[in-house]
């Protein structure tokens, strides 16, 4: 469904507003709205000043590691090439951000708001975490520059995501398990709300994805694009032409959000964005909001969600707790209407497969969440020709993942 006519770019959201055409916004309370207001001139500021980004390069090179390799993925690309008709098979590389320091891509954008939240004088950082990959980037920065570190995470993701719930405590932050709703991302989202209106004086709210209200959404994905940068300039570098489509997951849709964006007026750039299909979008047990949901308002911003006839929230599922999420940031919402972005969804058992094969093929093993790109990659790489360059963004890796796929597979292996 089209419900504006195509822009001259695809570039220029959000609006003085906060909105990319009808989504997103700022839906907060009152007691929040001074706080948003001097968060949102606090970034624009940085952006505008080039010793913030300087002071970032540094980081991002000798902290971090960046750049991530663009890495070809040689028997992933022969295996499906195998499995394609004549002269079909795309080359498949991996956009490489599971290298990065503390293991995916979220920590791209923690150091950007941590060093805003230093500029703004703030030594309590609050976050929210799924799969726990935020809470550890947000811990290991509070770390690194002394800040006090309290990170909200749902007690289901707290027993499957062990190994991160270790490591965020071993940095010192403090874990509060969420123990309302389904025990989730979402829950834990609405818990850190809480905390912010109620600690508005020192607390800064550290959002780990493209959602939340104005200017969260605009400032994660600013964040993030330097994995999309990389990619065009790797890509011009390696093969002398831009990629012909990206593929990443999407919980919030950050690390997609970070990929596209820099290339989203190559419009011969075809991108793919990979939601969570759980047990099968028509089961009703999965978190693919833009596939199987609807427009309405959370955490803030207007986007596509999840809900039951009355409006209320639906429960999310996926096997991966970083895609279980009810909604999806508005960016990409917009960018669904327009039909920029193809959305595909991937089911908790398409993502095992590709996790198991992931590591078999290429040494690689993969986070469960970047697994349900790879699952769809494995449908669209047979059918392009052989000479089509396709990146998937490896956005984390699968250690945190472990303890939980041994237990499904058990003695599959
Ligand atoms: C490794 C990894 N990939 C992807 C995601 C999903 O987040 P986003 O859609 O914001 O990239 C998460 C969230 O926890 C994650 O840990």
């Amino acid at each position: 469904m089209t419900i504006a006519p195509t822009p001259n770019s695809f570039r220029t959201g959000p609006d003085e507003r906060g909105r990319f055409g009808i989504f997103g916004g700022r839906f907060v309370a009152e007691t929040l709205m001074p706080l948003i207001l001097d968060l949102e001139t606090a970034y624009a500021e940085a952006k505008a000043d080039p010793s913030f980004q300087a002071e970032m390069d540094g980081y991002l090179t000798h902290y971090v590691g960046r750049p991530s390799p663009l890495y070809f993925a040689e028997r992933l690309t022969t295996y499906l090439r195998e499995r394609s008709a004549p002269g079909h098979g795309a080359k498949v590389y991996f956009k490489r951000d599971e290298l990065n320091h503390t293991g995916s891509h979220k920590v791209n954008n923690v150091l950007g708001q941590i060093m805003l939240a230093r500029r703004m004088g703030k030594p309590r950082i609050i976050a929210e975490t799924g799969a726990g990959q935020h809470g550890v980037a947000t811990a290991t920065l509070c770390a690194r520059f002394g800040l006090k570190c309290v990170v909200y995470m749902g007690a289901v993701d707290v027993a499957r995501q062990a190994p991160n719930v270790f490591r965020m405590k071993m940095l010192g932050a403090e874990v509060i398990p969420v123990q309302s709703g389904t025990k989730t991302l979402k829950d834990a989202m609405n818990e850190a709300l809480r905390d912010w209106v109620t600690n508005v004086s020192d607390t800064f709210y550290c959002i780990g994805t493209v959602a939340g209200p104005h200017p969260y959404p605009g400032m994660v994905r600013d964040f993030q694009s330097i994995i999309g940068r990389e990619t065009r300039e790797q890509m011009l570098a390696v093969e002398g032409r831009l990629p012909d489509s990206l593929v990443a997951c999407i919980g919030g849709g950050s690390n997609a959000m970070g990929l596209f964006h820099p290339l989203l007026d190559d419009r011969e750039v075809e991108m793919y964005g990979v939601e969570a299909a759980g047990h099968g979008v028509s089961s009703g047990l999965h978190a693919a909001s833009l596939t199987g949901g609807r427009p309405g308002v959370l955490h803030g911003n207007r986007t596509y969600l999840l809900q039951d006839a009355d409006g209320q929230i639906a429960d999310a599922h996926s096997i991966s707790a970083g895609l279980d999420y009810p909604g999806i940031g508005p960016e990409h919402a917009w960018l669904h209407e327009l039909g920029r972005v193809t959305y595909l969804s991937a089911t908790d058992q398409e993502a095992l497969e590709a996790f198991k094969l992931c590591s078999m093929l290429e040494g690689i093993i993969p986070a469960l969440e970047p697994a349900h790109a790879l699952a769809k990659v494995m449908e669209i790489a047979p059918t392009k020709p052989s000479d089509h360059l396709l990146v998937v963004n490896l956005c984390g890796r699968g250690d945190k993942d472990i303890p939980q796929v041994a237990e499904i597979l058990g003695t599959q292996l």
